[in-house]
Formats: structure tokens, C-alpha cells, sequence
């Protein structure tokens, strides 16, 4: 399939592996990058655990940069003040990250983050030149009263459709099931595509057919190797954000190889 968008395999460690075990894994997939002619259009992200996240983005080579990039989890809607415990964007900026997670299910649910305190998070991560990987999706009881795109609609509207055009077209955007992540219980690759173009739809009725086409929509929830292509293939699936399969470099890298089996390029 010939995929013109950003494509993204981007691995949320979450609060996972020790630092030498983060710097052996950034350094696997610089290996595997700088070993590969990975096309501009594939971008690799890791989004290590706050207290290596630094470590693991000056540890990018100079050779891979351009395709691979480091995130955060998380950041605040502050540059600075009395927030024991919470990162200013502006510090994952400093230290080399290119993008931040913002409202993931597992941040929404355990921290109770709103929309609002979101989309203020959003507008604070673009401010500082960040790009946010905005994450959005149902729980299991949603999905099984059929109203998981009418969720995922407010989740988008209430955090992001405030942006400008402009703004908008610099967030990429994750589905991410709650019921698919770490269960092990994938969406299948028609509910993935089907939810991926009723985001792509709504888009296009907020900023119009270009901006739309333009902004990558990742998938995440137990996608691995065994699935990942019938995923990746999908028209509207532009990458995957991934928990578990992120954590050991081979089934990382063979994410990637799979993303590029699917751009044409292997
Ligand atoms: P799993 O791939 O472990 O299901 O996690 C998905 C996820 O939450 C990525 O942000």
C-alpha cells in the first residue's frame, strides 16, 4: 500500500525496564535504523519512563535522528512552579524529546484527567514545539453498548478541536481500545479501520478534506508482530502505538520491518 501520511511505530515503555536495560534498547534500535534504509516518511518513536527518558535521547545517534525520535508520558500544563512530581514540557524539550504522550487511558483512569486539563496540555505541548501523540478511545462497556464513536468523538472535540489548523495538524493521534490494551485482546483490523475513519471523518468536518488526510492516526492494544500488518495495512491505520511488544528490541524492530514491508519499502 502506498501511504503518502506520517508513519509511526511509536513503543509507550510505560513504567517499564531499568536504565541499563532502556539504554541497551535505544541502542538496539539505533543499530537496527542505522542498519536499514528506513524511508523519511517512518518516523520511530520511544517514549521511555520519566527517570531515563534524558539518557535515552542523548543516546540517539546522530545518524538516526531523523527518523527517531524520544517522548514523554506525560507532562504538565505549567513551565514551572510548586508541582512536586510533575514534568513542565519544557523540560522534555530540553532534554531532546520531540513529542509527548497526552491522555492516555491508564493517565485518564488512575489520574483523572479531564478533557479540559488535556486540551490545556495539549495547547502547552505545541506551545514548547512538541508534538503530542493525543491518545483517545473507548472502555469494554462502551464499545458493547455501540456508542464508542459518539466517546471517542467528545474525547476529540473536548481536547483538541479547539486548536487552529494549523496546531491541529501537528498532533498525531492514537486509538487505543481500553479493552484491547495489555489484554491481549486485539480490535480486530475492521473495528480498527472502521473507528480510524470515523476519526479521519469527523476531522474532516472540523478542519476539512486536506488536514484530515494529513494527520496520522496510530493504532494501540495488543498490537505485536503476529498482527500487526493486517493492522498496519488498513487505509486509515497510519502506525501503531505499542506497550508490550515495545519492551525487547526484537519484536520492536520487527514492527518496524513490517511498517515497511507495508509502505512498499523492504
Ligand atoms: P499494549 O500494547 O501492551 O496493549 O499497550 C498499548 C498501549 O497502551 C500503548 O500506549
Amino acid at each position: 500500500m502506498d501511504k503518502k501520511r506520517r508513519q509511526i511505530v511509536a513503543g509507550n515503555w510505560k513504567m517499564n525496564l531499568n536504565q541499563r536495560q532502556a539504554i541497551e534498547l535505544t541502542n538496539d534500535i539505533n543499530e537496527y535504523i542505522s542498519d536499514h534504509t528506513i524511508p523519511e516518511q517512518l518516523k520511530v518513536v520511544i517514549c521511555p519512563s520519566l527517570p531515563y527518558v534524558a539518557s535515552c535521547a542523548g543516546d540517539v545517534w546522530e545518524d538516526t535522528k531523523p527518523i527517531f525520535g524520544v517522548g514523554g508520558q506525560n507532562c504538565h500544563t505549567e513551565s514551572s512552579g510548586a508541582y512536586t512530581g510533575e514534568t513542565a514540557p519544557e523540560m522534555l524539550r530540553d532534554v531532546g524529546c520531540e513529542y509527548v504522550l497526552i491522555g492516555h487511558s491508564e493517565r485518564r483512569k488512575y489520574f483523572n484527567e479531564s478533557h479540559a486539563f488535556l486540551a490545556e496540555k495539549v495547547n502547552k505541548a505545541l506551545d514548547v514545539g512538541l508534538i503530542p501523540i493525543f491518545c483517545c478511545g473507548e472502555a469494554l462497556d462502551i464499545r458493547e453498548a455501540g456508542t464508542h464513536e459518539a466517546h471517542v468523538a467528545t474525547q476529540l472535540r473536548e481536547s483538541l478541536f479547539h486548536l487552529s489548523k494549523e496546531n491541529f495538524e501537528r498532533v498525531i493521534i492514537a486509538y487505543e481500545p481500553v479493552w484491547a490494551i495489555g489484554t491481549g485482546k486485539t480490535a480486530t483490523p475492521e473495528q480498527a479501520q472502521s473507528m480510524h475513519a470515523a476519526i479521519r471523518q469527523l476531522i474532516e468536518q472540523q478542519y476539512g478534506k486536506d488536514t484530515a488526510n494529513s494527520v496520522s492516526i496510530l493504532y494501540g492494544g495488543s498490537c505485536k508482530p503476529a498482527n500487526a500488518a493486517s493492522l498496519f495495512s488498513q487505509p486509515d491505520v497510519d502506525g501503531g502505538l505499542i506497550g508490550g511488544a515495545s519492551l525487547k528490541a526484537e519484536s520492536f524492530t520487527k514492527l518496524i520491518e513490517i511498517m515497511m514491508g507495508e509502505m512498499g519499502n523492504l
